[in-house]
């Protein structure tokens, strides 16, 4: 077993679920719980995890040094390296700028080769996400890569079997991030071994729900969406017929989307399904409501009143929610982690609520869901669907949301999903944003002043970190092309090439 110290990174479970993929247990901490963890579970190994505070500021979560003494192996990872380098007498600085997203990894030749870097190759890439760096390492330690920016990116006390890096390695864009957490894994006497998501694993999140919701009925929020969907379909192989799936239109969807989810649902499911219209309602709550967060609030508000509507009339005590572990932690927090978004279906739903909350996806990641899916029989054209916010268009929408800027959006959203047909299959998320950004143009030979486009075309395997595509030019041509000639209001198209870290996917 591992124990995990969280010190309030977004990526924390995203080590516990590297760790477990890698067939060890995993048992989560706060650090200040750490050394009675210890004694507790008595780990093989220790991680520290990454953080957004700063080790030299005041009240910045610490551990117990004498941790360091227990001959336990520890990998400590951004915030963790920094932290045991610190308490061990190394130096950590401001650095110079932040750093978000990707940096080469230098290695260093000096001599002794690092049990925890067998097999990794010079120049690969670590993903990054700080401001501060180890600008000294303690004594006893050893320097083995750096990055142009970053003198320490990977530092050992091989003889205390503690080592120490910047960057992520539980980031899927970190290159050989998983083997070295496998190095880690065989210096704690761990045997790592790659496992999987099959019938039998499936069966028991099946098993756990049948126990929890017994022959109570429940009803689900179908959004059509891969995770709402494997949710509604473990929850229905539980309980059967005390399942009541249903559809709100909330006229936040893209074009046609309702008609196609009814086709494909009434021709894969035997469930019930019912389609509910209530655009009326989140059209009018949401009248000049700007901030992001309100936006989530009032629709999550607006979801639930509707549910639980539905819930009186069947009798059902449990709402089935296709949550994810990405939305829990962006939404929620932990007590040193920041809240980055409230996604409607966690940090959104109101604190008084008459339905009891069954999320069985909530500690799974999206690639994970689409494996389930897969092994309960779903569709592709389910299980490949692009994830779409609750939210809708709403939070593609900067500013306040009107029908004319839903009808814009929907328009040039229709362009980029039916010219990215052929590579959609490869992203995970292409769209179109309403920038709420007017410009000047020039139609015929008259001044136009119109709208701005933006598209979002993003490459990521979890909600976590993300690149921009590379989209080849003709196809952004082409786009655009076709946004400003067949969507009059709009004159301007412009291609989002943030990563996340720094920008979110979504662009509210
Ligand atoms: P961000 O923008 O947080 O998005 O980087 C990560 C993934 O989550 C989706 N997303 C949401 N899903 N309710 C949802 O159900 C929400 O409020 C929400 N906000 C973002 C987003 O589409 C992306 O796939």
């Amino acid at each position: 077993m591992i124990l995990l110290i969280d010190f309030g990174s977004q990526t924390t479970h995203l080590i516990l679920r590297r760790i477990r993929e890698l067939g060890s247990e995993v048992v989560i901490t706060l650090p200040e719980y750490a050394m009675q963890k210890v004694k507790e579970v008595k780990p093989k190994g220790i991680i520290l995890s990454g953080g957004p505070a700063a080790v030299f500021e005041e009240g910045s979560p610490t551990v117990d040094k004498k941790i360091f003494e227990l001959g336990i192996p520890i990998l400590g990872i951004c915030y963790g390296e920094q932290l045991m380098c610190h308490l061990l007498g190394g130096e950590v600085k401001l650095g110079l700028k932040k750093e978000f997203g990707p940096a080469t990894v230098s290695l260093k030749s000096n001599g002794q080769v690092s049990k925890f870097l067998v097999g990794i190759p010079d120049g690969f890439i670590g993903w990054m996400s700080h401001g501060d760096l180890v600008a000294k390492t303690p004594p006893g330690f050893v320097t083995y890569g750096t990055t142009q920016t970053i003198p320490h990116a990977i530092v050992a006390d091989e003889k205390r079997k503690i080592y120490g890096i910047q960057f992520h390695p539980e980031v899927i864009h970190t290159e050989f991030g998983t083997e070295l957490l496998e190095n880690f894994l065989r210096i704690c006497e761990l045997i790592p071994k790659r496992s999987g998501i099959d019938k039998e694993f499936v069966e028991n999140i099946i098993a756990d729900i049948k126990d929890s919701l017994g022959n109570e009925k429940a009803i689900c929020a179908l959004s059509g969406g891969v995770d709402s969907s494997v949710a509604a379909l473990l929850v229905y192989k539980a309980i059967g017929k005390n399942l009541t799936s249903f559809y709100i239109d909330s006229g936040l969807m893209r074009d046609n989307e309702t008609e196609v989810l009814q086709k494909v649902f009434s021709k894969h499911y035997q469930m019930d399904i019912q389609i509910i219209n209530a655009k009326k309602a989140f059209l009018n709550a949401l009248k000049g409501i700007v901030d992001p967060e309100e936006k989530r609030k009032v629709i999550g508000k607006i979801f639930i009143d509707v549910f639980e509507r539905q819930a009186k009339k069947i009798g059902a005590k449990f709402l089935v929610q296709g949550t994810i572990y990405p939305d829990v932690i962006e939404s929620k927090g932990t007590k040193h982690a920041q809240v980055i978004k409230s996604h409607h279906n966690v940090g959104g739903l109101p604190s008084k609520m008459n339905l009891a909350l069954t999320e069985p996806l909530r500690n799974f990641y999206k690639d994970e869901v689409r494996k389930i899916g897969k092994v309960l029989g779903l569709p592709d054209q389910i299980i490949n669907r692009q994830p779409f916010p609750g939210p809708g268009l709403a939070i593609r929408i900067i500013g306040n949301i009107t029908e004319e800027k839903l009808d814009v959006l929907r328009k040039a959203d229709k362009i980029v999903q039916e010219e990215m047909k052929e590579v959609k299959g490869k992203l995970w998320q292409v769209f179109a944003v309403f920038t709420g950004i007017k410009t000047t143009g020039v139609r015929g030979d008259n001044r136009a002043y119109g709208e701005t486009i933006a598209i979002r075309a993003i490459e990521a395997q979890d909600a976590m970190s993300a690149n921009f595509a590379r989209l080849p030019y003709d196809l952004l041509d082409k786009i655009s092309i076709r946004i400003v000639n067949e969507v009059p209001a709009v004159n301007r198209v412009v291609y989002d090439i943030t990563n996340k870290p720094p920008a979110t996917m979504e662009w509210e």
